[in-house]
């Protein structure tokens, strides 16, 4: 069944009812101030940071599930009813809720009196604007009240929700004519407020959130919306809110717009206040500035106009045409915009995440940059540069950090032994995007001390040693406290009957070994290996050659299991996802990186692994983490068991590693296989199941419920998820083969045989490329020929063709004509 549509001219999804299965939301702002807004209106902004500066609040889990948001209450006689549909909840005539590219646009009516509401976060400016036109397609005039409202959050999110004993006498207001201004702490601790206005005078206003709901009142049902009038509240202390009132007169046919801004407006320091502190008088010339870069109609559909060209700019960079609508348009738009935001928010802000949990992470960030580099790679370059900064001296990591800090967060720590090796894949997605090999040069610190820098190469020479150094006792990488797969904690084990379990130090016990970890080393060693000799550093390269030699071999002797992958030895040296295990036999991990890596691809080792995972984790909603799911809790396995079988990372189907089987397979050559895996969760190709799935049908989610759970095919934690960079990648560069490289940009597609010729557009480093690709014969991989402008390519020496730089150089674009065959 389906909520919607999608609407690809104007890159939409279009809602057609509210009650979707789950809140569906859209994310509004492109770099400092974000909006979550939901198809019912429901969400909340923040400024840089969803833990430190959050300017509207919003209550997790909550009853209802998203009961809380930036609202319009229209009350027409009797009737109150909201665009949103939300939180009255009044049954519309009609309603609609577009999310567009950093946009959203509820179109709705009740009455004979329609209302259409976009908000968006303007490309420059640090605010949400809401554009609300009301029209009267009635035949009788009509006179109503339209009431705003929005609740503050005093900024930090996790004391707002806590430290009531102070908080409750803090809040603070000023209303100046239609702008409401929130600026609890100003006096003290900061040097910005919250601004919320509109273009027009108001017949009244609220700041207080008692007043306007009434004692006892709830959202669904404000006291000032019943009664119709404003009490012109003034908050002091307690919650602060902000609500215009303003009274509207149409005749038949006739519209009005309205233009509201919420704003984080900032003071330098030393201009806090007009005058002198104690006299109190907030500086309110950069508020006013705003206000007026948004007070017609005009000026707000300039702005976003704006912000569309912006985003088809942005996704110029790569698109397609094939005979796939669907590939279409999950390439064209939606498995883009989704990298945009998982680099913007890592797994900060969802409805799943809180925004007050989890940060930026040292991992997670490093793999959303691989989906996200060819769109902003300066933006990229310098979120690398931010996640080195924060390594230690040894070449471990925090596992995340603060955004607006910018620091490690220590109560997390390091530990996890990927997370090194993470940083080389950022760095090498990024310098063969751009050729910019300068980035090695930039002074770094470590633990965020300046004086612990060292150019940035430096920082990779150490993360690829910290793996090649911790070693254990069959000589794959220790595992720390976890590996890509937070829940294997292999150091945990009880040491006393009936104690839940201890953990070794901060980090790694002697002898817990990642299968999964060798195959990254391998992977990545080799891209470390390639900008050691770009460098000149030939001793290093030859000193990482040899160690991934070794490793390859060590793999294929301890890592092996005879089907397929090894995933991982215990502490007490025990195989964990072998055959001989009870529960837990194979796992998807190490099959995804080891293949990915090639290890034993000529030696058959390669296409077995692929072979097993289809026989034994397919299934129809996607291939699952592992099999069989564990029944019960294992204590030197940690937390991955503690889940019930079929959910998370026990047996579910981790949306993340699907793409590394089909990048896997299209390694070994299985086009259709790859496309298949693909296919089965990409968020286009399952809408029909948006009843099964609930989560949002242009996006995909981190997990769905696997076969042994009782909710087989419902998915969870949409949005975030390393899922969008990964897939984009498994697309872009692998199925359809379009692949930057360090000397030029590789064009090796691997697609099923049922797909026809397609031709694409990619920008790289300057250059245009216009790509057609033909496949006559219909098979699945293989490059016979290549011209570009017409002139013929050598496709000898690697499986695809490679366009070296040097023929594109200095031209605006290229024409390539591939042949597979
Ligand atoms: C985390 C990832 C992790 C994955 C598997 C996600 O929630 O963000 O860092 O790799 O779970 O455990």
């Amino acid at each position: 069944m389906k909520f919607g549509y999608f609407d690809d001219a104007k890159k939409e999804y279009v809602i057609t009812s509210p009650r979707t299965p789950l809140p569906w939301i859209n994310y509004l702002g492109s770099k400092d101030f974000f909006s979550l807004i939901s198809n019912t209106c429901g969400g909340y902004s923040f400024y840089k940071d969803a833990k430190l500066l959050r300017l509207t609040r919003y209550r997790y889990n909550n009853v209802p599930f998203d009961s809380n948001g930036h609202y319009y209450y229209i009350k027409e006689g009797d009737t109150i009813w909201n665009p949103g549909w939300m939180p009255t909840k009044t049954e519309l005539d009609s309603y609609e809720c577009h999310h567009g590219m950093g946009y959203s646009t509820f179109r709705s009516s009740k009455n004979d009196l329609s209302a259409e509401l976009t908000a968006f976060v303007p490309v420059d400016d640090s605010c949400e604007i809401n554009k609300l036109t009301l029209t009267n397609n009635g035949s009788a005039p009509k006179t109503f009240s339209v009431f705003s409202y929005v609740e503050f959050c005093l900024w930090n999110a996790m004391d707002d929700m806590t430290n009531f004993q102070r908080n409750f006498s803090t809040g603070e207001v000023e209303v100046h004519g239609s702008a409401i201004y929130h600026k609890t702490e100003y006096r003290e601790r900061r040097n910005h407020y919250a601004l919320y206005a509109v273009n027009a005078p108001i017949a009244g206003f609220d700041t207080d959130r008692d007043s306007f709901l009434g004692a006892y009142g709830e959202n669904s049902a404000p006291e000032v919306v019943v009664t119709g009038a404003s009490k012109d509240s003034m908050a002091s202390g307690w919650a602060p809110v902000g609500s215009h009132h303003l009274s509207v007169s149409l005749a038949p046919g006739e519209s009005k717009t309205f233009v509201f801004v919420l704003a984080y407006i900032e003071n330098p320091i030393d201009q806090k206040w007009v005058g002198r502190p104690e006299d109190g008088v907030i500086n309110r010339a950069p508020a006013e500035a705003l206000m007026a870069r948004y007070d017609t109609t005009e000026k707000a559909d300039a702005a976003l106009a704006a912000l569309k060209e912006y985003w088809d700019k942005l996704l110029s960079h790569f698109t397609i045409s094939s005979s796939e609508e669907k590939l279409d348009r999950m390439v064209n738009v939606w498995h883009q915009y989704q990298c945009m935001v998982t680099f913007n928010m890592s797994r900060s802000a969802s409805y799943f995440e809180s925004g007050i949990g989890r940060g930026m992470g040292f991992r997670d960030s490093c793999q959303d940059l691989l989906g996200f580099v060819h769109l902003i790679p300066d933006r990229a370059r310098e979120r690398i540069l931010d996640i080195a900064a924060t390594q230690f001296e040894d070449g471990s990591a925090y596992h995340q950090y603060q955004p607006l800090t910018k620091k490690g967060n220590s109560d997390i720590g390091s530990g996890f032994n990927d997370d090194p090796l993470w940083l080389i894949a950022g760095a090498a997605a990024y310098i063969k995007e751009t050729g910019d090999y300068t980035i090695l040069d930039e002074m770094t610190p470590y633990d965020s001390d300046p004086s612990k820098a060292t150019d940035f190469m430096e920082h990779l020479r150490r993360s690829f040693h910290y793996t090649m150094e911790h070693l254990g006792p069959h000589g794959l990488p220790l595992i720390g406290r976890a590996d890509w797969n937070d829940c294997l904690n292999l150091n945990c084990f009880s040491t006393e009957p009936g104690e839940s379990f201890q953990t070794f130090g901060p980090s790694e016990g002697p002898n817990a070994e990642s299968v999964f970890i060798a195959g990254m080393f391998v992977r990545y060693g080799k891209d470390y290996a390639a900008i050691c000799r770009h460098r000149g550093m030939d001793d290093e390269a030859a000193v990482a050659e040899k160690a991934i030699a070794d490793m390859e071999k060590t793999v294929l002797d301890a890592g092996w299991d005879g089907e397929w992958f090894l995933r991982a030895y215990d502490h007490y040296k025990n195989k964990v996802g072998s055959k001989e295990c009870e529960e837990g036999k194979i796992f998807i991990e190490p099959q995804g990186f080891c293949v990915m890596a090639e290890i034993g691809l000529k030696e058959g080792n390669c296409l077995k692994a692929m072979q097993s995972v289809e026989k034994y984790l397919d299934t129809k909603y996607g291939i699952v983490l592992l099999q069989p799911a564990y029944h019960r809790y294992h204590v030197e396995l940690g937390e991955i068991s503690s889940y019930p079988p079929g959910y998370k990372e026990n047996a579910g189907i981790f949306c993340h590693n699907n793409p590394w089987i089909s990048i896997a397979e299209t390694v070994v050559g299985r086009g259709s296989r790859a496309w298949q895996v693909y296919t089965r969760t990409c968020p286009a190709y399952i809408e029909d199941i948006s009843e099964i799935h609930r989560t949002e049908p242009y996006v995909y989610s981190q997990m769905i419920a696997g076969k042994d759970a009782r909710n087989f095919g419902e998915a969870k934690n949409s949005w975030l998820t390393g899922t969008a960079a990964w897939t984009f990648l498994d697309v872009s560069q692998y199925i359809l083969g379009i692949r930057p490289d360090y000397d030029g940009l590789v064009i090796d597609p691997c697609i099923p045989s049922s797909l026809d010729d397609f031709t694409a557009r990619r920008d790289f480093r300057g250059t245009t490329y216009h790509v057609t690709v033909k496949n006559p014969n219909h098979v699945e991989k293989g490059v016979i020929s290549m011209t570009v402008d017409g002139k013929d390519v050598d496709v000898s020496g690697i499986s695809g063709g490679m366009i070296p730089i040097a023929l594109a150089d200095g031209k605006k674009d290229v024409n390539v004509e591939v042949v597979m065959g």
